[in-house]
């Protein structure tokens, strides 16, 4: 069973799919280096667990080398249309290598071919020697399934503090957050 604030996600996502929002899953994924410099960027979630998020990534990354030295990070979803934003604060760890080679299989060919070929972050002059090798791969393969790469792997977020807000006409908010003490859930309001 999903622990409250998974449950809660849930609903929202599923509203904003229902509700015919770009991208309903996209989140800001924030991570903190361990020289404290912050760095943010746009990650898509695969899926939700009872008690914790995931989304895949290449494991030599900035994302993955920040979350190695130093676990703890935040997501901030919105979702414009429906006036609602949910901001997590959690800890991430890396998945096991099973589950990224099964969300490797689900994502599109064009994805899976990026990740063979491109070294996500890397300093490059052009991108010819890319899709020269985006061609090439595509003829090797002759068809056939696209091996989940060594480099690459999931993502999995611990929420610890899980705030949900919705937008009302008179600017007086809704907030609602939830947080953890020893594996408990907690439930309180927080002014607008
Ligand atoms: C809508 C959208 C979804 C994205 N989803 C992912 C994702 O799920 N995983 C990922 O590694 N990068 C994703 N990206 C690319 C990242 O934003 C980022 O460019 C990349 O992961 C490198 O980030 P880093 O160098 O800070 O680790 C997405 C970008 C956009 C715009």
């Amino acid at each position: 069973m999903d622990s409250p604030p998974i449950a809660g996600l849930r609903r929202w996502l599923v509203d904003a799919e229902n509700a015919g929002a770009p991208h309903p899953w996209s989140a800001i994924f924030v991570t903190v280096s361990a020289d404290g410099d912050p760095s943010a960027r746009t990650v898509t979630l695969k899926r939700l667990d009872r008690d914790s998020l995931l989304f895949t990534s290449a494991l030599w990354t900035r994302k993955v080398a920040e979350l190695r030295a130093n676990p703890k990070v935040a997501i901030a979803f919105h979702w414009p249309g429906l006036g609602r934003q949910t901001l997590i604060r959690g800890t991430a760890s890396e998945g096991d290598r099973r589950l990224a080679g099964e969300l490797f299989a689900e994502r599109g060919l064009d994805h899976q071919l990026q990740a063979h070929v491109s070294r996500q972050g890397q300093v490059i002059d052009s991108l010819e020697p890319l899709r020269r090798r985006r061609l090439e791969l595509i003829e090797e393969l002759d068809g056939g399934p696209v091996p989940c790469p060594d480099g690459w792997g999931v993502v999995r977020v611990d929420p610890e503090c899980v705030e949900f807000w919705e937008e009302t006409p008179d600017r007086l908010h809704d907030r609602i957050e939830h947080w953890r003490v020893d594996g408990e859930w907690n439930i309180r309001r927080l002014a607008p």
